[in-house]
């Protein structure tokens, strides 16, 4: 446990104890509440400047003291294979580990709401995985989803990712509307016209990561978020599964 002398959270006034989780939720009462009952009405949830300040401004720290050269150009990962676009996906990404104060207060959180989650709504998340995400001026990532239906990989060479539900955070303060680089979350295949999601500090979105495609419009500013995933476990006789 780190205290509050700590360099990283030196100028905090507040009570929070980084790695006291409990100080968490209690600092947005009713915030993994409210993300469980808008998953289990809609499937997504939305809320500008929920989370905790003071996470969000660990987090920003740590940002703002990683050099450019942690972070590294974005491939499609596993899903590769289904973004036969090249130009899917234009920005620079760092995994978090939790080698740090404030990764480790950031899977802290998560896992905090990951047990919220599955005591709500018995999701059976079983475990985690998120990336800081930098966007520098002209960067975006097209429209995509996070994890397809395993009914449509049946038949598939593609290995199913197992992502259940996605979580990003915006670690961008005073970002206005001029700024652009928007997340839009559209409500199905169909849906054209999607939800704005403006990338400003501390808006906390999660969503089915099977069914909403979503996308993020072209940045005018540098824009940094973390894109994270809750997954379930599919282990199968002969495949260990997260990958060891
Ligand atoms: C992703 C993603 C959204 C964002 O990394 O998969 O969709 O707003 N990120 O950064
Ligand atoms: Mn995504």
């Amino acid at each position: 446990m780190v205290n509050n002398s700590s360099s990283h959270l030196g100028n905090y006034q507040s009570g929070y104890k980084s790695g006291d989780a409990s100080n968490f939720d209690s600092s947005n009462p009713g915030l993994f509440a409210r993300i469980a009952e808008d998953i289990h009405t809609k499937g997504y949830s939305i809320n500008p400047g929920a989370l905790p300040l003071s996470l969000g401004d660990c987090l920003l720290q740590r940002i703002n003291t990683m050099g450019d050269e942690q972070f590294v150009h974005a491939r499609v990962g596993r899903e590769q294979l289904l973004m036969k676009n090249q130009f899917v996906r234009k920005n620079e990404i760092c995994w978090i580990t939790g080698e740090s104060d404030a990764g480790r207060d950031w899977l802290q959180w998560t896992s905090e709401l990951q047990l919220f989650l599955n005591r709500r709504l018995l999701l059976g998340l079983f475990s985690f995985e998120s990336h800081f995400s930098h966007y520098a001026v002209g960067d975006f990532y097209k429209r995509h989803v996070d994890a397809l239906r395993s009914t449509k990989l049946k038949d598939s060479k593609i290995s199913k990712t197992n992502r259940v539900l996605s979580v990003v955070v915006y670690l961008n303060p005073d970002w206005v509307p001029e700024n652009a680089g928007e997340l839009i979350l559209y409500k199905n295949e169909l849906d054209q016209e999607g939800i704005k999601v403006i990338p400003g500090f501390g808006t906390v979105v999660v969503f089915l990561s099977e069914d909403f495609p979503h996308e993020v419009l072209v940045t005018n500013r540098d824009r940094y978020s973390i894109a994270g995933w809750f997954r379930v476990n599919s282990s199968t006789i002969d495949r260990v599964d997260p990958p060891l």
